[in-house]
């Protein structure tokens, strides 16, 4: 949420910021700029709307300069104006900043500082940071201290870079509770909020933890906490190539993403399922060896998505593995008084690994006592390296702002775990080989799943222009239909609704008419029957149906209006299936419509506030 880039160096600042903001945008898209120093003097750039705007604008009056700092918004304080917009700068002009998350204690801290006579520009909190620093430096003389000093005083959250120009070749920057990395040059250094607008001139990064502080110039990089204690940071390599962030000839991420599937499901079981499918190896697992064997129940939560493969998740542990599982939205865990039994193995799934409620959530289970395991695909992100053990999605990044490739990964993997737990309980050895032969040709019976694109295209031209739909599902499809009805309201802004199918009857059956497009979730599983009594319930009520359903399933295409076939599989396995044509539909409903797909309205790929 909000994307930070900075630059020092022997480079034009201004390029490589508006670069890294263009591979920043799917994090925040309502405004963008940037401050570079030249000569002394700030060149400030600012423009409500997308990057491009901010684009036109530096190719008309280019920003100068071998550093900057620069950022793309997605508001929560102020709306998105050009005043509003980031980098803000001090009431004496000679402090700029860039800020990721909230100042909490914003009004507190602007009611102090109007009344020593600071005027204010925007109506943001993060401006109040910045005034906060120019204020104390105004006092001590020393901008480190001043920054430090402040740090200190804000509650909240945050990942800032700060440029000032009696420092003209030094960014200093820090981080509490969002993310910050460093990438590392030629003389030169690179900050950001994301790998993906650093991996384009540097592998080699620095992730910077919560409560430390970086000045970056031509001494180097020095390392502290925020109350200056010196750290000792070490240096990763990024995992992620600049060719997985680019379109390569699809229109839009998304669609690129759906297509990848095949590919990242492999990819995120490649040297994880024994030769001969009857268990599985999950070397990030080793560190909870003891907590594994000892399970008594699972905890399983995440936001968005990321929650929907969790409830999918409860199935699987429960089925698989004989271990109860309770799901839980990250954001409500936290303000619940979650009771952490003995021999409680705790899931956070995070496409991110940076999303601020799955974050707190970690924090708090594991202050209860909880074993704590993360289902994540960005390397090196906070919930990866906070949880005590994990398994990555290996899928390389997801840019689309909803998520597709990350769900069915997380689903493999959440399948990968409830086998691993099973063997070492009662799952038979014969069980265990169905499954996992099965998974392994998955990737495959996704390749032909994606045959359905240009049915689906006909389909959704035919259905867009209905404005309310409801997903249907049973059993382990369930949260199919709820992932379903989001990924449609996400990109084309249709209001959908997911449900387990036999709810309908208990009040949406109220709304079912010709207008609204009712898509059902049929595999031939043990819910099967049950699922077909529902579709004849909609029909009864001349509501439209579309079914996802086996390949040779004839019965139900004498019931639907339309269907989409998908190769037969498992039933615990049907979802990594059954999801693909919803993935499309939602695709194709919004291109239609004439969205943004990879940016949708008001959203963000990764939301790093509460
Ligand atoms: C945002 C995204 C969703 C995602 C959710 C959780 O809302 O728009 O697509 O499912 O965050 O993200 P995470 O990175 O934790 O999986």
């Amino acid at each position: 949420m909000c994307g930070i880039v900075g630059y020092v160096g022997r480079k034009s600042a201004g390029e490589i910021l508006l670069n890294g903001l263009k591979r920043l945008e799917y994090r925040g898209y309502d405004s963008a700029g940037m401050v570079t120093l030249d000569a002394g003097e700030f060149q400030l750039r600012k423009a409500s709307g997308r990057v491009q705007r901010l684009n036109d604008q530096v190719t008309v009056d280019p920003a100068l300069g071998f550093i900057g700092i620069a950022h793309t918004r997605w508001a929560t304080h102020g709306r998105p104006t050009i005043d509003n917009a980031h980098p803000h700068v001090d009431d004496a002009g000679r402090v700029a900043l860039v800020h990721n998350g909230i100042i909490e204690n914003h009004s507190s801290l602007r009611s102090f500082l109007e009344n020593q006579g600071v005027a204010f520009v925007s109506e943001t909190d993060s401006e109040v940071l910045v005034q906060l620093i120019g204020f104390l430096y105004d006092q001590t003389g020393d901008l480190l201290e001043s920054v430090r000093r402040a740090l200190r005083d804000v509650q909240g959250t945050f990942g800032i870079v700060v440029l000032c120009q009696d420092a003209p070749r030094t960014l200093i920057a820090a981080r509490r509770g969002s993310p910050l990395i460093i990438g590392l040059g030629q003389n030169e250094f690179f900050v950001s909020s994301d790998a993906g607008a650093i991996v384009a001139h540097t592998s080699q990064v620095v992730y910077l933890d919560d409560n430390e502080l970086v000045c970056l110039g031509p001494e180097g990089m020095q390392a502290t906490t925020i109350d200056a204690a010196p750290v000792e940071k070490s240096v990763a390599t990024l995992e992620i190539s600049v060719e997985e962030t680019e379109l390569n000839g699809f229109a839009h991420h998304m669609l690129k993403e759906i297509y990848e599937q095949p590919a990242s499901l492999r990819n995120a079981a490649r040297g994880r399922l024994a030769t001969d499918e009857t268990s599985v190896t999950l070397g990030g697992l080793t560190q909870c060896e003891r907590e594994l064997a000892r399970c008594q129940r699972a905890l399983l939560f995440g936001c968005g998505t990321a929650w929907h493969a969790a409830l999918i998740g409860e199935y699987l542990f429960e089925e698989l593995a004989s271990i109860p599982t309770t799901v839980e939205y990250a954001s409500e865990l936290r303000y619940r008084n979650p009771l952490i039994e003995a021999g409680t193995l705790a899931v956070a799934i995070s496409q991110s690994g940076e999303t601020a409620d799955t974050l707190a959530a970690v924090r708090e289970v594991k202050l209860r006592g909880a074993a704590t395991v993360g289902v994540v695909n960005t390397v090196g992100s906070t919930i990866a390296r906070e949880t005590e053990a994990g398994i990555y999605l290996h899928i390389g990044p997801e840019i689309g702002v909803a998520s597709t490739k990350a769900f069915t990964a997380q689903l493999e993997v959440l399948v990968m775990i409830a086998v691993d737990l099973g063997r070492r309980r009662h799952l038979s050895t014969q069980r265990a080989h169905r499954i996992l032969r099965e998974l392994q040709q998955i990737p495959d019976k996704v390749e032909h799943a994606l045959t359905l694109n240009t049915q689906v295209q006909r389909l959704a031209a035919d259905l867009c222009e209905w404005d309310n739909w409801l997903y249907l599902g049973r059993g382990v499809n369930f949260p199919v239909a709820l992932e379903g009805a989001l990924k449609i309201k996400e990109v084309s802004y249709i209001h959908a609704e997911g449900l387990p199918a036999a709810e309908m009857k208990h009040g949406p059956i109220a709304m079912i008419d010709p207008n609204m497009p009712v898509v059902v979730i049929a595999p031939q599983d043990h819910t099967y029957d049950k699922v077909l009594a529902n579709i004849e319930e909609v029909r009864s009520r001349d509501g439209r149906v579309i079914a996802i359903a086996t390949e040779g399933d004839h019965r139900i295409e004498q019931l639907a209006d339309h269907v989409l076939f998908v190769p037969a599989t498992i039933s615990h396995l049907s979802p990594l299936l059954t999801s693909i044509p919803l993935q499309l539909l939602a695709y194709h409903s919004a291109v239609l419509r004439g969205r943004d797909v990879d940016r949708p309205r008001n959203l963000a790929k990764s939301v790093t506030v509460e």
